[in-house]
């Protein structure tokens, strides 16, 4: 039996997105931990119930980005992580995981990028009184919402959307899109 890549999901909410992925048949690689920065969260109890180990940690107790960073790279390295899929992880990752996991970290953003990117797209989207908004699935750099494109999905805005009504059309876009492009990205 050949072993399955090992993937790492960052999260910092809710974690429909962590569980959209857990609940994909046939997804090409383990989810083998999740990393989250938010000790109340409840993506850790989504965690439990799927068996996936944590690392909880809480940025506070830290002097900085970097050296909360190490202890991260630390359990990736130990769980030998190949992937990282950020799902709703609030943090932008600095150069420490960045050097170390080149090409190999992507996220899901609830709009149509380079459009509203950042805190709060879905409501970005409403002020803006756009027609179309939508879910991009992307390279993480060291910017915010700036890597490469991977894949996008559109989600119309209709006249009595509310931000309630959109937000839910757009995760069950995501829902669908980002295990699709785990899928095609490592191969299946
Ligand atoms: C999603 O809308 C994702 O696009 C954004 O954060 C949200 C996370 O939702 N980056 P969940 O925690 O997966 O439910």
């Amino acid at each position: 039996m050949t072993s399955l890549i090992r993937a790492a999901v960052f999260a910092s909410g809710t974690g429909s997105n962590y569980e959209a992925i857990m609940e994909t048949e046939n997804l090409p690689c383990d989810i083998v931990l999740l990393v989250c920065d938010q000790p109340e969260a409840r993506v850790i109890e989504k965690a439990k119930r799927y068996d996936t180990p944590t690392f909880v940690f809480d940025p506070k107790t830290y002097k900085n980005k970097e050296a909360y960073e190490q202890d991260i790279a630390k359990q990736l390295q130990s769980e030998r992580i190949d992937w990282i899929f950020l799902a709703g992880y609030m943090r932008i990752i600095g150069p420490t995981l960045l050097k170390q996991y080149e090409g190999k970290i992507i996220n899901i953003h609830p709009s149509l990028l380079p459009k509203f990117p950042g805190k709060d797209a879905i409501g970005q989207a409403m002020e803006a009184d756009v027609d179309v908004t939508g879910v991009t699935v992307h390279y993480v750099d060291e910017g915010i919402d700036t890597g490469p494109i991977i894949a996008q999905e559109r989600v119309n805005v209709l006249q009595d959307d509310t931000k309630e009504t959109l937000q839910q059309k757009i995760q069950a876009v995501e829902h669908e899109l980002y295990p699709r492009v785990i899928k095609k990205l490592l191969g299946q």
